[in-house]
């Protein structure tokens, strides 16, 4: 794990002059921080410019450290707030069980936890890469709840915290073609309003973000073309990375369990969770660009129509 870290806040809450918008969000102080894991590039880099325009010190954690690094001299020039990067790969519990004791000794108390670094798969089980299947789990199953296990009993402690994990609107319903990935979202979107009702009341709130199809590093990272994931959803549920991370950061300052940005995204959600699923999930896995016969992946005749990649 490498460790690089930004020039130093300027003062405590007296500083935080930007924070009225937020009061449900803890305030921010010269000693505290917020973890954005994922934070090199997409949804987690614009979450982190929202909480850096709200006055919040920062913890960026991803691998690609040149682009974390980039991102804290672009905040703190821009903010006037604290900026720490930790270049550290989230699959390894090594450098997860590191990351308390690193912010303890930089006397950093994390006030907010953004759970936000993922990726998906693509293509049936039965072809699938069992490393890559592993690495995913332990990317977005394992390190949320690490995570979550690893600071929240300190914000308890605190009356005072607020956690975001990142789903997906593939939570709402199983996801042939990305079976893990959806599976994955659906953890974390269970995990988060279990943990959200048992830590009512407690000062710590804790939100889940579903977000539809976002234009991001995301379909790149799963060897999809622009095109190809473009064309795999209707060009009403894209929504940019820069207003979904908005609607997070307004979310987890109201309070609110879930936030799934864009209006579309809304009522496709609602309805894929409705919709019986002995007919849903056939379906989708007839229109999933990844099982289509032409990709060299069966099952299902081949299709002329989509699927989804979020
Ligand atoms: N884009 C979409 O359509 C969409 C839709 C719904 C949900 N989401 C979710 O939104 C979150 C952010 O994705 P994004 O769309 O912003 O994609 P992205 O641009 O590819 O960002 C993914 C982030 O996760 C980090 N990451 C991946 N594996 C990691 C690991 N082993 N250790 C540490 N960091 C790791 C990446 O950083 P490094 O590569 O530098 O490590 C990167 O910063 C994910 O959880 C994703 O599932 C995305």
């Amino acid at each position: 794990m490498l460790v690089s870290e930004g020039r130093p806040a300027p003062g405590g809450a007296d500083d935080a002059v930007t924070y009225a918008l937020a009061m449900a969000l803890p305030t921010p102080r010269e000693n505290t921080t917020a973890i954005v894991t994922g934070a090199s590039s997409g949804i987690g880099a614009e979450m982190a410019r929202e909480l850096a325009r709200r006055g919040h010190g920062l913890t960026l954690v991803a691998r690609r450290e040149d682009r974390l690094l980039a991102l804290a001299a672009e905040l703190t020039q821009a903010s006037s707030v604290r900026v720490e990067v930790i270049a550290a790969d989230l699959t390894d519990a090594d450098s997860r069980g590191d990351l308390p004791a690193l912010l303890a000794s930089r006397g950093l108390t994390v006030d907010i936890l953004i759970n936000n670094a993922g990726f998906t798969t693509m293509g049936p089980v039965s072809n699938a890469d069992r490393a890559a299947e592993l690495a995913l789990v332990r990317t977005n199953v394992e390190a949320v709840v690490d995570l979550c296990d690893l600071f929240i009993p300190g914000m308890l402690t605190r009356h005072r915290g607020a956690v975001l994990n990142t789903a997906s609107t593939a939570a709402f319903q199983p996801l042939p073609g990305q079976a893990s990935y959806g599976a994955s979202k659906a953890f974390v979107l269970s995990y988060g309003r279990a943990l959200a009702a048992e830590l009512r009341g407690s000062g710590v709130s804790v939100t889940t973000l579903c977000p539809g199809p976002v234009e991001t590093g995301f379909a790149e990272a799963a060897g999809m073309t622009d095109e190809e994931a473009a064309e795999s959803l209707p060009k009403v549920m894209w929504v940019p990375a820069s207003d979904v991370a908005r609607a997070a950061i307004e979310a987890l300052a109201a309070g609110r369990t879930v936030v799934i940005p864009g209006a579309a995204n809304r009522v496709g959600a609602g309805l894929a969770h409705l919709a019986p699923k002995s007919i849903l999930v056939p379906l989708m896995a007839k229109r999933h660009p990844a099982l289509h016969a032409d990709r060299g992946t069966p099952p299902g005749p081949p299709s002329d129509s989509d699927g989804g990649s979020h």
